[in-house]
């Protein structure tokens, strides 16, 4: 039995959803802890490509249980449609679960997000417009729906009324907006509330009774690091928290139940939305990057920024998140490159700079310190094992674990499940090398 956190490490789009997928072989419940349909996780069975916003990356498994938890926020509209798009895949849902605390993200919250990026201008974040930020507000504030009041044919008429009116006067007098007629939101929201009242739980309590039956449990975050409204590149961050400690708060359960972390990152990097990205390749090596690695994002088809790897960012996720093992995706997309970079530090004012700075000011002004690494220039597509690997594939992924301090478990080489390298079971193997930071291998 073990209760792992799959975490991004990096600006979100790291390639979470394959290796979900990939855990939920093994896992009993897989529990999304944050977010909302900000979030796009792809998974590639076969000749199926399933785009997963809400729906935990676990669905695919038909006895596997799948949690929306109480950290996250739910727009019913979408997760509907997404629940038709399986059920047409011929994929039970029976087994998803949605957490009756969780925050309902309402057409107010979804205008509010693309009027007040459009206000900011030039100091947007680059939302997705999913109306993220305004449903956690809301939460913050006291002002939210939950899916309690959802399913409450009584509640949600007489809470939708009051804060439908007060948001009107938001929307017509800041955004000068039309308001929103209360009569129409609340029949709407009803008949969303008939189709996922059979899914409403006490989320928390069925992790725990899952706990205690020793069942293995997989809390799936969304995002990554960086994008944590705590611990990122604050402003340009998205409003939760997807650090391995956001999922003991958005899934309900304590810290001592929670027994490893995996960290996914890309053996580059890649960011949507606005804010610093200071190993960002802006010519013809960046849009090789985003060709190769089709890098678009899953939710609103955006272009990603791309760039190489970054060091400094990855032993700060190490640190935030305490990764016990990695999983690199997507390190095909370096094949044809002659050199490949690697962001060991940075340089700020003439000074050098081991750690990443809490000031997105500072951040942006950080001028990376590479080391420049041979390229393998051949295809690792069809690899399967270690030995397979060109040896400059190898000593690039060395490379990496030594820089960051942390076993690689796992190495993807494609968006399919087959295109993976188990180096070491990432649930039972190798844990962080934390006493022999000089000397830290591929797998302990
Ligand atoms: P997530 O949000 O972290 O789940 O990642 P996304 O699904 O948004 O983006 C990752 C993209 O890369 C998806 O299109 C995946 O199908 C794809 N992908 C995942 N792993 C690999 C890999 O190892 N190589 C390649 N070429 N593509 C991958
Ligand atoms: P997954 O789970 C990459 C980014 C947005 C924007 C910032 C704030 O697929 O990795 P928001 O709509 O959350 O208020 O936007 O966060 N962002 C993501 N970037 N992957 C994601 O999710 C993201 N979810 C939000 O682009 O910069
Ligand atoms: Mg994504």
């Amino acid at each position: 039995m073990a209760n792992v956190v799959v975490i991004g490490a990096q600006w979100g789009d790291e390639g979470k959803g394959k290796v979900t997928d990939l855990l939920s072989r093994s896992a009993d419940v897989v529990v999304r802890y944050q977010g909302g349909v900000n979030a796009g996780h792809t998974v590639v069975v076969k000749d199926q490509t399933f785009k997963l916003h809400l729906i935990p990356s676990g669905i695919l498994y038909p006895d596997t249980k799948c949690i929306i938890g109480s950290g996250t926020v739910i727009d019913p509209a979408v997760l509907i449609e997404e629940l038709d798009q399986i059920e047409a895949l011929g994929i039970s849902t029976k087994n998803l679960l949605i957490s009756e605390t969780a925050h309902v993200t309402m057409p107010y919250h979804r205008l509010i997000d693309k009027a007040s990026e459009e206000r900011r201008g030039s100091q947007k974040i680059g939302t997705t417009g999913r109306g993220i930020g305004p449903t956690y507000a809301d939460k913050s504030e006291r002002t939210g729906i939950r899916v309690l009041d959802l399913i409450d044919p009584e509640a949600l008429p007489q809470q939708l009324n009051w804060t439908i009116n007060y948001k009107n006067v938001i929307l017509e007098k800041l955004y000068d907006l039309p308001p929103l007629d209360p009569a129409v939101v609340i029949e709407q929201y009803q008949t969303y509330a008939e189709r996922l009242r059979p899914h409403v739980v006490d989320s928390s309590l069925k992790i725990y009774e899952a706990i205690e039956q020793k069942r293995n449990i997989l809390f799936e975050g969304a995002q990554g690091t960086l994008l944590d409204l705590d611990h990122g590149t604050y402003p340009y961050v998205t409003s939760s928290n997807p650090v391995a400690g956001g999922a003991c708060i958005g899934a309900g359960v304590g810290p001592t139940m929670i027994d490893r972390v995996i960290g996914v990152a890309k053996a580059y990097t890649t960011r949507v939305g606005e804010g610093p990205f200071p190993t960002e390749l802006e010519g013809t090596l960046g849009e090789l990057l985003c060709a190769r690695g089709a890098e678009f994002g899953t939710t609103t088809g955006r272009r990603r920024r791309c760039g190489w790897f970054d060091s400094v960012i990855g032993r700060y996720a190490v640190r935030i998140n305490g990764i016990d093992c990695l999983a690199i995706t997507k390190l095909d997309v370096l094949d044809t490159l002659e050199e490949i970079k690697v962001c060991l530090a940075y340089e700020i004012d003439g000074e050098r700079c081991e750690h990443f700075p809490s000031s997105s000011r500072k951040f942006s002004q950080c001028l990376p310190i590479y080391k420049t690494l041979p390229g393998w220039q051949q295809s690792t597509s069809e690899c399967r094992s270690l030995e397979d690997l060109p040896t400059k594939a190898l000593d690039y992924l060395k490379f990496l674990a030594e820089l960051m301090a942390v076993p690689i478990a796992l190495v993807s080489l494609g968006a399919s499940r087959d295109q993976t390298i188990i180096v070491e079971d990432p649930i039972h193997g190798p844990k962080r090398a934390l006493l022999d930071t000089n000397n830290v291998p591929l797998s302990s």
